[in-house]
């Protein structure tokens, strides 16, 4: 089948690799030249496990190419998917302006049918939007051309996005014809082998589904993060506790773990965007304003402890920092723990020196050059002349490190751990004095 992919990001180039790896011929359109030249060079400009060789196999082979030319993404597919980013606007709503340029420009360009496929995360009624400014806009042009809108949101994870786009748990697919969805199941057989993954639906439901699927996921992490607090306090280890919870099937094991809060595109956006779109429409969103409170206190919750430990005055003193990226395998900052850890720092005047397998450059642009952050090429140098560690991100390097190495380099064995990696017995018995969250540490040893 032919399809071109408006916006070259995280969703949009895991797709179009997908796709085109299957046989589908894809264009990928984006108006950033530079980036288009660096995807024609198969230089991905961010960090996915996999991608890389799927990109340049596609390309070798000729399924896969990249354009800056939208008239060239429009008349030589059947179905364009947009997949430009829909960032937080002001007041928490998704910015629609990436989205309804795109529409404009099929618009402007279409000369045959096309589906028009939104896949980036959308608030409820995009698709309707999206066909009535194209419908407008023909008619506006004195030009009769037959088109359907449908929603077809992503799932990926980062870290596992193509793993996750190569086996979907589930294809949701909101439009109105039978016609469309028989279009989309050719369009996924690759990916629908197993058992029947393809849901059809209207698209309204469609764009809810995948607020309402990130919104439970995160409503799940601020729930923990808050029983870790209370367990803190009542000298309960959330660990036990997670573990008790999840061995119950209706509850289960997954994104239970509480943390130093979650980052990401994803959820912070969504849940703000979905929480804008209840009060637009005068519902409550007292869940969603309590998930989104509870993580923004949560990423707080590393300095707050560092400091009832070291004071609040860091004037002269060095904190090590493993992981900077919002979580393991990806070099994305977006939102992540780890900003809202170094800002707190800084602000009480300590320096950081801070390590990630992948994120270090992602960290070196967002801050620049500043004497109060040095990145190093490895964990251990971080750790050189520190008086303690913490962790916010936990990438496999850090599960077992040498912790006689940790004791005999940091200026104290101390170690603020984010995301509940070591056994606080075990910390015990090395003589490192260890915080977790929520292992009800704080009141078996009271800030000293
Ligand atoms: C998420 C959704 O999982 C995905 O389905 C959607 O398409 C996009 O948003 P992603 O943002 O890549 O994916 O990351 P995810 O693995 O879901 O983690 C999100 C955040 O939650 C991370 O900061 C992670 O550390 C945190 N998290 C996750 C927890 O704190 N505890 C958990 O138990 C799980």
């Amino acid at each position: 089948m032919k399809i071109s992919i408006f916006g070259s990001g995280y969703v949009g180039l895991v797709q179009a690799a997908i796709f085109a790896d299957v046989g589908h011929r894809v264009i990928c359109m984006d108006v950033d030249q530079a980036r288009v030249e660096r995807l024609r060079n198969c230089d991905i400009p961010f960090f996915e496990p996999g991608l890389a060789d799927i990109v340049r196999a596609a390309q070798a082979n000729g399924l896969l190419s990249f354009t800056t030319d939208a008239r060239e993404a429009v008349q030589a597919s059947d179905y364009l998917f947009i997949c430009v980013g829909t960032p937080s606007a002001a007041d928490g709503s998704a910015d629609m302006s990436y989205v309804m340029d795109v529409a404009d420009t099929i618009a402007r360009l279409m000369s045959s049918r096309k589906v028009v496929v939104t896949k980036s995360t959308v608030p409820v009624g995009t698709a309707d939007a999206i066909k009535a400014h194209i419908a407008g806009a023909l008619q506006r042009q004195g030009r009769s051309i037959p088109f359907a809108v449908a929603s077809n949101p992503e799932f990926l994870k980062e870290g596992s996005a193509v793993k996750d786009a190569q086996s979907p748990d589930r294809i949701i697919v909101g439009a109105e014809s039978p016609e469309v969805i028989d279009e989309f199941r050719h369009m996924y057989q690759a990916f629908n082998r197993n058992h029947e993954k393809l849901m059809a639906m209207d698209p309204r439901s469609a764009e809810m589904t995948k607020y309402a699927a990130n919104a439970m996921l995160a409503t799940k992490i601020s729930f923990m993060n808050e029983m870790a607090n209370i367990a803190e306090s009542v000298g309960a280890d959330v660990e036990l506790v997670r573990r008790g919870m999840g061995s119950d099937p209706r509850i289960g094991y997954q994104f239970i773990y509480p943390g130093c809060g979650y980052g990401g595109s994803c959820f912070p956006k969504d849940v703000r965007a979905l929480k804008h779109l209840a009060t637009e429409n005068q519902r409550s969103a007292a869940i969603l304003t309590a998930v989104h409170d509870t993580n923004q206190r949560q990423k707080n919750r590393l300095s707050e402890l560092l400091m009832g430990r070291m004071g609040a005055d860091l004037t002269g003193k060095t904190v090590a920092v493993w992981g900077l990226a919002f979580k393991p395998n990806t070099d994305d900052m977006r939102e992540a723990p780890s900003r809202y850890l170094m800002e707190g720092l800084w602000s009480c005047g300590g320096k950081v020196q801070a390590y990630d397998p992948q994120a270090n450059a992602a960290c070196a642009d967002l801050y620049g050059e500043r004497e109060d952050l040095e990145l190093t090429d490895t964990k251990e140098a971080a750790l050189e002349g520190a008086s303690a560690l913490v962790i916010c991100t936990e990438w496999k390097a850090f599960w077992s490190p040498d912790f006689e190495h940790i004791k005999a380099t940091l200026a104290q064995p101390l170690i603020f751990d984010g995301r509940n990696l070591y056994n606080p017995a075990h910390m015990e018995e090395l003589g490192i004095e260890y915080f977790g969250i929520g292992r009800g540490r704080s009141i078996q040893q009271p800030a000293t």
